[in-house]
């Protein structure tokens, strides 16, 4: 197989850079269709399984390290304040305080892209950093956070965008409220007034989508640990190479003083993507004592501070004319970045899901005095599909059309934004096996909110475009042994989604070995070639071909090994269930650990690397969920009753897997459109919700029946492998689903998440 360096690749949004790392561009044969396939695409149960459901698997939290102490962090209790002083006599003193750190006894570490420091004397949202104790237990340092002494200068505060972009609101910034990033983000094309203008219909809405809270079941932690000048950290993350980075950059030390584990992870979804000031600060303590530090973030801290999905308020325009056509797109939108720079955006679904020659989109990320905002499983994606599918909707039934035939009539065949081709796109397939499985045409309302009685039934769709179809740089190094057992490795890590059990299926697919005989290591910067981070959907798209491409090196390796043994030219030999034979005689054999024995080696090692992006054509994924939903107009409540999910996904590399990430992506997407939000008390400017008390997610009893449809294989211009991600397309248009499916029981339109009894009330009702 030939390598070259390649000058360049495109990367997630179209940035042209420079690649000096090895990928090789040129193709491995691509996998057989799913039947043939013996390994890949079955619903075979993860391999820590057992570990999981025993307790032995050992989790961040769980990671005790002899002389180990305990850390927390005091947090600020308003939501904007300059520290004037700060006393930790009293603190010290307590017995079993070991350290406090605050902005007075360590170095300013610019934080944040340099927006803030570590511990910064600006305290911009009630659960900004002030101090962190080490003590003997947690209860201690809770009990010494208490005794911390701080006189503060209370700024005025804001925490709502609408009020911060005002010129008299107050300042968090010398750049104002307003990100000089997106101040405001703009994209054109076409001639948006002439759109309108050859529009026959214009329809302008107003939606607004609330904060939500990642709240995945472990909470963040890391243990630290100084060797000499060398750190170790036990990280509950995302991306043990991020982390690593960030952390060797601010406390100045190289990147090889340091090494990330991270075994097993109750989930992140976002959160967990960089390193948190939290791990720097135990590093911090840890030097000063000498001693190991384990710091846990609690519950109201994940609620405050480590991050949310951001809120937004999106009004949109679309011009149509009445025999379907779109000619015109708009969107004007503020969203609220908290306290510090993040992307608050959500245009994409508006740019790309329909055929639409006239766009027009300004979009303003704001900065108010709450938590900051980071990625949460398909960041921006969310927020937009569920104000697009929703006015999609009402341009639809305004011209009498069914809303399937609407987005039909406007589907893209050509990716719009960049007038290229994609891979594949099977949405037209999606919107017909969806349609399909939840019975559209019987169950679809011809009038919203028709028939008899307070509880009423409908359904309604939205669709789905994300990216995740992975991509360079990503490693993974396969280790045949003497017992012809398997070692994979990479450094990327399994955030809960199974990637343990699909790196070794695809090992075991090439190999033809039992997936039992394969071992697959995760999560550690030194001991593993680097892997990506696990965001975006990219971890199963970026990593499997590189497994594929080392198993197939090993067994080239194998091949050639047989040959020479056999006598047998490597054309006359054929690989079956690891044992090489003759064509010619099938008593002309040699097992795979036969080979590697006679042939003198110890062990097989290739490490395999995942290909280039393939240029010149756009790499999606796609999809349209279907929901049932009742409602019940006496008490506003909606109950969903069924979703479907059909999706163009590529490759499925675990049936059971992918069923799981659907399960929790819609799940979560329900909670999303109808129970979850962050609430403020603007007056205060303190946060309402920070525990699972009150911040409502959903249960197990709020799950409705889930049917998951794959439409796709392979996509092997993508990769070898041909898998596009599924973790954030499973979340995408569930809330659009919803919201729709709402107003065609009711005919009940919400346009202001979450869809909740008394907004339904409210409408029912004709209340303000
Ligand atoms: Mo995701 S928001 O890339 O974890």
């Amino acid at each position: 197989m030939s390598r070259k360096v390649i000058k360049s690749v495109t990367n997630l949004y179209d940035k042209k850079i420079e690649r000096l790392a090895e990928v090789p561009d040129e193709k491995l044969p691509p996998l057989k269709n799913n039947k043939e396939l013996k390994y890949i695409g079955r619903g075979i149960s993860r391999i820590d399984g057992y570990d999981k459901v025993s307790g032995t698997a050992v989790f961040t939290f769980d990671k005790i390290l002899k002389n180990m102490a305990h850390a927390r962090i005091l947090r600020c209790p308003h939501p904007h304040a300059k520290i004037r002083k700060i006393d930790i006599t009293k603190a010290m003193n307590i017995k079993g305080v070991i350290d406090i750190i605050t902005k007075d006894n360590t170095e300013k570490i610019d934080w944040y892209d340099g927006d803030t420091f570590i511990f910064d004397e600006h305290l911009r949202y009630q659960g900004d950093e002030i101090a962190c104790v080490a003590a003997e237990n947690e209860v201690i340092a809770s009990m010494a956070l208490k005794k911390i002494e701080v006189e503060y200068e209370i700024l005025s505060h804001v925490t709502d965008k609408m009020t911060a972009v005002k010129e008299d609101a107050p300042k968090l910034y010398d750049w104002g409220n307003i990100s000089p990033d997106a101040n405001p983000a703009k994209y054109n094309r076409g001639d948006y007034e002439q759109g309108l203008k050859n529009a026959d219909q214009i329809i302008e809405e107003e939606y607004n989508t609330q904060f939500v809270i990642h709240n995945p079941t472990e909470v963040h932690c890391s243990t630290v640990d100084w060797n000499g000048d060398h750190l170790t950290i036990w990280d509950s993350t995302q991306g043990i190479f991020a982390v690593r980075n960030s952390v060797a950059a601010a406390l100045k030390i190289p990147q090889n003083k340091i090494t990330v584990i991270k075994k097993y992870m109750g989930g992140g979804f976002g959160a967990k993507l960089e390193a948190g000031k939290y791990t720097v600060m135990a590093a911090l303590l840890a030097k000063r004592i000498g001693r190991p530090v384990r710091i846990t973030i609690d519950r109201k801290e994940m609620n405050l501070a480590v991050g949310n999905r951001p809120d937004s308020y999106q009004r949109l325009t679309v011009g149509v004319k009445n025999d379907g056509t779109l000619t015109a797109l708009g969107m004007t939108m503020y969203g609220a970045m908290g306290a510090h720079r993040d992307g608050a955006g959500c245009q994409w679904p508006l740019r790309s899901l329909y055929k639409c020659p006239n766009v027009k989109v300004e979009e303003y990320h704001v900065a108010i005095n709450t938590g900051r905002s980071r990625p949460f499983r398909a960041p921006g994606h969310v927020q937009g599909t569920f104000a697009f599918e929703s006015i999609i909707d009402m341009a639809a039934e305004k011209i009498g059309m069914d809303p399937i035939e609407f987005r039909l009539k406007n589907y893209a065949e050509v990716e719009a934004n960049w007038e290229i081709p994609w891979t594949t796109k099977l949405l037209k397939e999606c919107y017909k096996q969806g349609a399909e499985a939840i019975n559209w045409k019987s169950k679809r309302n011809k009038k919203a909110g028709e028939g008899k009685g307070p509880v009423k039934r409908g359904v309604g769709m939205a669709s789905q475009i994300w990216w995740g179809t992975g991509g360079p740089p990503a490693y993974a190094t396969v280790k045949l042994n003497r017992d012809g057992s398997v070692h994979v490795l990479s450094g990327t890590q399994d955030i809960g989604c199974g990637t343990y059990t699909i790196l070794a299926q695809v090992a075991a697919e090439v190999l033809e070995i039992p997936v039992e005989r394969i071992t697959v290591s995760l999560g550690n910067t030194d001991e593993h070639p680097y892997g990506p981070s696990s965001g975006g959907s990219m971890t199963a798209s970026s990593v499997t071909p590189a497994v594929y491409d080392g198993a197939l090196q090993i067994k080239a390796k194998l091949m050639s090994g047989a040959s020479a043994l056999l006598g047998v030219r490597e054309d006359n030999l054929v690989y079956s269930q690891g044992v090489i034979y003759s064509k010619d005689d099938k008593n002309k054999k040699k097992s795979i650990q036969e080979v590697v024995r006679e042939t003198h080696e110890q062990i097989l090692v290739a490490t395999g690397a995942r290909n280039a992006r393939p240029q010149g054509v756009m790499l999606n994924s796609f999809g349209a969920q279907f929901a049932e939903v009742e409602v019940n107009l006496e008490t506003g409540k909606v109950k969903v009753l069924k979703i479907v999910a059909a999706h163009d996904i590529g490759r499925t590399i675990n049936r059971k897997l992918l069923e799981n990430q659907f399960h929790g992506g819609i799940i979560q997407g329900i909670g999303y459109a109808l129970l979850e939000e962050r609430v403020i008390d603007h007056y205060t400017g303190k946060v309402l919700t920070t525990n699972l008390h009150n911040y409502k997610m959903p249960t197990i009893k709020d799950a409705p029946e889930i049917e998951v449809i794959i439409v796709s294989e392979g996509d092997d211009q993508i990769s070898a492998i041909g898998a596009k991600g599924i973790g954030e397309p499973a979340i995408i248009p569930t809330a659009g689903a919803i919201a729709n499916a709402v107003y065609n029981a009711t005919g009940v339109r919400i346009r202001t998440l979450p869809i909740t009894p008394d907004k339904i009330l409210n409408q029912v009702y004709n209340i303000g």
